[in-house]
C-alpha cells in the first residue's frame, strides 16, 4: 500500500496530526513530509506539472514528474481542477528561485476531492467576483484583509482593556431608532415593530452607570440606499462609552487609540501592509493629539455656507492634502443626533468629532459627549420631532445619578479600508450587505 493510500485509511483525528502545515515546510528541508490543502493554481505538460497547494497558513509549489510517481497517479494530478482538494507526500527540496527558497518534490499525490471545474479565473469583473463571494472568499486577498482586520480589531481591543474598559453585549433587535428614523431596518417582532440595531451607543449609555468604561463590539445596521465605496448596510463598529469624560478626554482617547493601531499595525504586520502596498512608514507616522478642526472653519476652506452638510464628497476634499487625521467638530445641532451636547460656549452647535481620515478617505469614527440632562435631553428631542414615548428607558437614565459622558463609534471596515489602501470598503469584510445585495 502506497503512503498515501495508508494515511487515508486512518482516522482524520490520526491522519492529521501527521500533515506538515505549508508555513512550516522550512523547517523541514531535505525531509519527506505529507501536505494537504486546495489546488491554487496549476500548470501542466507532457511529463512535467506545477501544482500550487494552499492550506491556509501558505502556498506552496510542487513539481509533480510523470516518471517519479507510481503508475496511474501522473493521470489524476495532471490536469486537477483549481480548488480540488489534494494530499502529497513529497521531499522539501532546497530551490533558490521559489519565493520560499524551497519547493516539495512530489513522491505521490492523491486527489481527495476533484470536485467540478472552478468558476472563477483571472480578470472577472467585480460584479461577477461578489456574485460568487463564497468562493472567491478563498482568494489571498480577501484572507489577507480579514487577517489584517483581525490583528487591528485585536490590537484596539486590547489599548481599551489595558485601560480598563468592560466588554458588553448590546441587542440588535431594538425599539426605536437610535441614529434617526431615515436609515433604520424594521423588522416584525411578534407583530410588534422592531428595528435593527443602528449602534450600541445607547445601551452602552445605561452600562456605565454601571461600570464607568464600556465597549461594544459588533454589527450595526443602516438602510443606506448610498452605492458608495464607504456605505455598507451591515458594519461593525468599536463603540466605546466612558463615565466622567467631557468631549475633550473623548477625542484625546480616540487619538491615542488610533495612533497606537496604526503603530502597532506597521510595527508587527509589515509584511501584510506592504502586500497592499501601504508603507508602513505611512502608520508609524501618525501621530496623536490630532488636529481639532470647527465645522465653521471647515467651511471657509470648502467655500460652503452655515447648514451646508459635509458629506463624502467634502470630506475627501477637505482630506485630500492631509497627511494626518483631524477631528472635524461643533457642526451644527440641527444636523447632529439628539443625544449629542450642546456646546454651551457655542449653542448653534454640539460637542461632536468625526475623526476624518486622510488621503481623502473622510469619517472613521463619530463621537460626541452626550446629553447629561434631562430637560436639555427633552428639549432636544423635541426639536428633532422625537417622542418621548418612544425613549422612555433612555430618558430615565438622566433620572438617577446622571454624570458627563461620552463615547465613540469606530467603524472597523472604514479603518481596514483606510489603512490597507482598499477601493472599496466591501473588500473590508467577507459578506458585504448593500442596497443591491444581500446574497450570498
Ligand atoms: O457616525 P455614526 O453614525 O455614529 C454612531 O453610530 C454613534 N452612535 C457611535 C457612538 O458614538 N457610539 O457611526 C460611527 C462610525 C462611522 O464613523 C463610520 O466609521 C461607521 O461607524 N459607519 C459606517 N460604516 C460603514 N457603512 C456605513 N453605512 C456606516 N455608517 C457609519
Ligand atoms: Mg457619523
Amino acid at each position: 500500500m502506497g503512503k498515501l493510500e495508508a494515511l487515508l485509511k486512518e482516522d482524520l483525528s490520526k491522519s492529521e496530526s501527521k500533515i506538515t502545515k505549508i508555513e512550516k515546510l522550512g523547517e523541514h528541508v531535505g525531509k519527506d513530509v505529507y501536505v494537504r490543502g486546495w489546488v491554487h493554481r496549476q500548470r501542466g505538460s507532457t511529463n512535467l506539472a506545477f501544482v500550487l497547494i494552499r492550506d491556509g497558513t501558505g502556498i506552496v509549489q510542487c513539481a509533480i514528474k510523470n516518471d517519479e510517481l507510481p503508475p496511474d497517479q501522473w493521470k489524476e494530478a495532471n490536469g486537477v481542477y483549481l480548488e480540488s482538494v489534494v494530499y502529497v507526500y513529497c521531499t522539501v527540496v532546497k530551490d533558490e528561485r521559489a519565493p520560499d527558497g524551497f519547493e516539495i518534490k512530489v513522491k505521490e499525490i492523491k486527489v481527495y476531492y476533484k470536485g467540478e471545474a472552478f468558476p472563477i479565473s483571472k480578470d472577472q469583473s467585480t460584479e461577477f467576483l461578489l456574485d460568487v463571494r463564497h468562493l472567491w472568499v478563498r482568494s489571498q486577498y480577501i484572507v489577507n484583509v480579514l487577517k489584517f482586520k483581525n490583528y487591528m480589531m485585536r490590537s484596539a481591543i486590547d489599548f481599551l482593556n489595558e485601560r480598563g474598559f468592560l466588554e458588553i453585549q448590546a441587542p440588535m433587535l431594538t425599539s426605536s431608532a437610535a441614529e434617526g428614523g431615515a436609515t433604520v431596518f424594521e423588522v416584525n417582532y411578534f407583530g410588534k415593530k422592531a428595528y435593527l440595531a443602528q449602534t450600541a451607543q445607547l445601551y452602552s449609555e445605561a452600562m456605565i452607570h454601571g461600570y464607568p468604561l464600556v465597549y461594544a463590539f459588533g454589527p450595526s445596521f443602516r438602510s443606506e440606499p448610498s452605492r458608495t465605496p464607504r456605505h455598507l448596510t451591515e458594519f461593525w463598529q468599536l463603540e466605546p462609552e466612558m463615565a466622567f469624560y467631557n468631549q475633550e478626554m473623548n477625542m484625546k482617547l480616540q487619538g491615542e487609540l488610533v495612533e497606537h493601531i496604526c503603530h502597532e499595525m506597521a510595527r508587527k504586520h509589515a509584511d501584510l501592509l506592504e502586500k497592499f502596498k501601504r508603507d508602513p512608514k505611512e502608520l508609524l507616522a501618525m501621530k496623536a493629539p490630532f488636529e481639532k478642526m470647527k465645522y465653521e472653519k471647515a467651511l471657509k476652506e470648502l467655500k460652503l455656507k452655515w447648514g451646508d452638510g459635509i458629506g463624502l464628497d467634502e470630506e475627501k476634499i477637505l482630506m485630500k492634502e492631509r497627511t494626518q487625521p483631524i477631528f472635524l467638530t461643533n457642526q451644527p445641532k440641527e444636523m447632529r443626533a439628539f443625544y449629542m451636547k450642546i456646546d454651551p460656549d457655542d449653542k448653534k452647535t454640539v460637542l461632536d468629532g468625526d475623526l476624518l481620515a486622510p488621503e481623502g478617505i473622510g469619517e472613521v469614527i463619530g463621537g460626541s459627549e452626550r446629553v447629561s440632562d434631562y430637560d436639555e435631553l427633552v428639549r432636544r428631542m423635541k426639536e428633532q420631532g422625537l417622542k418621548e414615548k418612544d425613549y422612555k428607558w433612555y430618558l430615565e437614565l438622566r433620572k438617577y445619578g446622571s454624570v458627563p459622558h461620552s463615547g465613540f463609534g469606530m467603524g472597523s471596515e472604514r479603518m481596514v479600508r483606510w489603512m490597507l489602501k482598499l477601493e472599496t470598503i466591501r473588500d473590508a469584510i467577507p459578506f458585504p450587505r448593500t442596497m443591491n445585495r444581500l446574497e450570498p
